[in-house]
């Protein structure tokens, strides 16, 4: 029995074909675009923006978010071709099932649980961070105990009980709901852009690159694992400074992947998934890149709010209106993103259960909703255990940790694929194979050593628990496994329905 074998892209596709499992096909390619944005703009470029300049990149922070751009473009362009060729829910983990065989197929579904529960959870915090100074704006005091940073943190487990109500509902519901927050998100992006200009001081870009400096560094288990391999000294700005910036921001980009995790709800995922995925990309890229300039224009790098930079910088130059404005922004926004990764986990879950690398019964399809109603009740109901209880700061490296090594996996099964099966039509095929490929696996890689040493050793023992289960259960159960198929029908790719 090995847990090498891969499950044909036929079989992925058919089973999706099977009545009891199927999702409603609702969403076009402006609607996975809309998604991929809702995930992408959070508390990436509401709070690391400023946290970056200040401490480690000053005004080259814009530099920053272009090389962490190019970094997820690079995946991005892997994530597209997989998309293209198994339109499957899934993602990553049905990717890697097709191309590197069930045990990695598995691990990478375990990863990608980890980066969409535990993200889902540190947004949720961060938007009940926001919420409560506006709140306060508004004049109304939330008690601390059961607020951000308290003992449990009510607001934020009471956000994701209504959202994922809302999830299991209805996708189409949700995308609604999806599409007025995010079209108020990207409004206060631009408004922020729009009246900041006049605020610029050229100055304050002056020195573009400051100078790099000793710091005091993390030290012990919190210092990157690529300083305690090679020793390295810690400084801040100069271009070390710059990269250091790009795996910081990095977060601010994760996201865009989780449009492949809904390929089975598009009406026509060979075209569409590629269109939504790569577009969210480049329109946050240029929105965070404008932002960044703008807001090390107003205020000069090192007099920053590392917490708040944003909204801090219109108090400073004399307009805390519009500050409560971009608040009121930033709580909208963040739910979005919350909702959306709360869907991308349902539906990897959804997938992993179809296959019978977990208990069958969480993939029941709820007969009038059309949704995967019981996993959506269980991940809402973890993640707010965990948004709850867990305190704040703790969970955004292991999200790091568990895309990056998702991506890195779809960056070589894309290569494996190709070799494989050269027959398979691609709507999208990404250009230069097998060298972009190889570069988006090598600069992932990088981006993890950068990753401190607990953040691995955390990783590490989720990977050994991931590894139980599946020698537990998963290897003996699975339906490549016992052989047992969903249906006689076969069908072709060439006749995949797009309505
Ligand atoms: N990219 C998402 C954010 O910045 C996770 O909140």
């Amino acid at each position: 029995m090995s847990i090498l074998r891969t499950k044909s892209i036929e079989q992925s596709i058919a089973d999706t074909d099977e009545p009891e499992y199927q999702l409603k096909k609702n969403l076009t390619a402006v609607d996975l675009t809309v998604f991929g944005v809702g995930v992408v703009i959070g508390a990436g470029i509401f709070t690391l923006t400023g946290r970056a300049a200040a401490t480690v990149s000053g005004p080259a922070i814009m530099i920053s978010f272009l090389i962490a751009a190019v970094v997820c473009g690079l995946a991005a362009l892997c994530y597209a071709e997989f998309a293209s060729t198994v339109p499957v829910s899934g993602s990553a983990y049905t990717f890697s099932y097709a191309s590197l065989g069930e045990v990695i197929a598995w691990i990478i579904g375990w990863d990608l649980l980890l980066e969409l529960l535990l993200g889902a959870s540190v947004v949720a915090q961060g938007w009940s961070t926001y919420a409560v100074v506006l709140l306060d704006q508004l004049g109304i005091s939330w008690p601390a105990a059961i607020g951000p940073g308290g003992t449990v943190d009510v607001l934020a487990m009471l956000l994701v009980a209504v959202l994922a109500t809302l999830v299991t509902i209805g996708i189409k519901e949700s995308m609604r709901v999806n599409l007025v927050l995010v079209g108020l998100k990207v409004f206060i992006v631009l408004f922020v852009i729009i009246a900041g200009i006049s605020y610029i001081k050229p100055a304050n870009w002056s020195p573009f690159v400051p100078p790099a400096q000793a710091t005091q560094g993390s030290e012990g288990l919190h210092q990157p694992l690529v300083q305690l391999l090679f020793g390295l000294e810690p400084t801040a700005f100069g271009v070390a400074g710059i990269f250091t910036g790009a795996a910081l921001v990095f977060f601010a980009y994760i996201g865009f992947d989780v449009v492949a995790t809904t390929a089975e709800e598009a009406r026509n995922p060979q075209r569409d998934l590629p269109i939504g995925i790569i577009a969210s990309l480049i329109i946050c890229a240029v929105l965070y890149a404008a932002v960044s300039i703008v807001i090390t224009g107003m205020v000069r790098y090192d007099q920053i709010d590392p917490k708040a930079a944003l909204a801090s910088a219109f108090t400073s130059v004399g307009k805390p209106g519009f500050a409560t404005l971009i608040s009121a922004g930033a709580v909208a926004g963040l739910t979005t993103v919350v909702l959306t990764l709360l869907i991308g986990a349902s539906r990897v879950v959804f997938a992993m259960s179809r296959d019978h690398l977990l208990p069958p019964k969480l993939s029941a399809v709820h007969p009038r909703f059309k949704t995967p109603w019981v996993i959506t009740i269980l991940i809402g109901a973890l993640t707010m255990l965990v948004t709850g209880l867990t305190p704040i700061g703790r969970l955004e490296e292991m999200v790091n940790i568990g895309t990056l090594s998702a991506f890195v996996l779809v960056s070589v099964g894309v290569i494996v694929l190709r070799q494989k099966r050269p027959d398979l039509p691609r709507a999208f095929r990404v250009p230069l194979m097998p060298f972009l490929p190889i570069a988006s696996t090598l600069v992932c890689l990088y981006l993890m050593l950068n990753l401190p040493v607990d953040t691995w050793l955390r990783f590490l023992i989720w990977m050994a628990l991931g590894f139980a289960i599946y020698f537990a259960y998963g290897r003996r159960k699975s339906r490549l496994a016992t052989g047992e198929t969903l249906s006689e029908m076969r069908r072709s790719l060439e006749k995949q329905p797009t309505e």
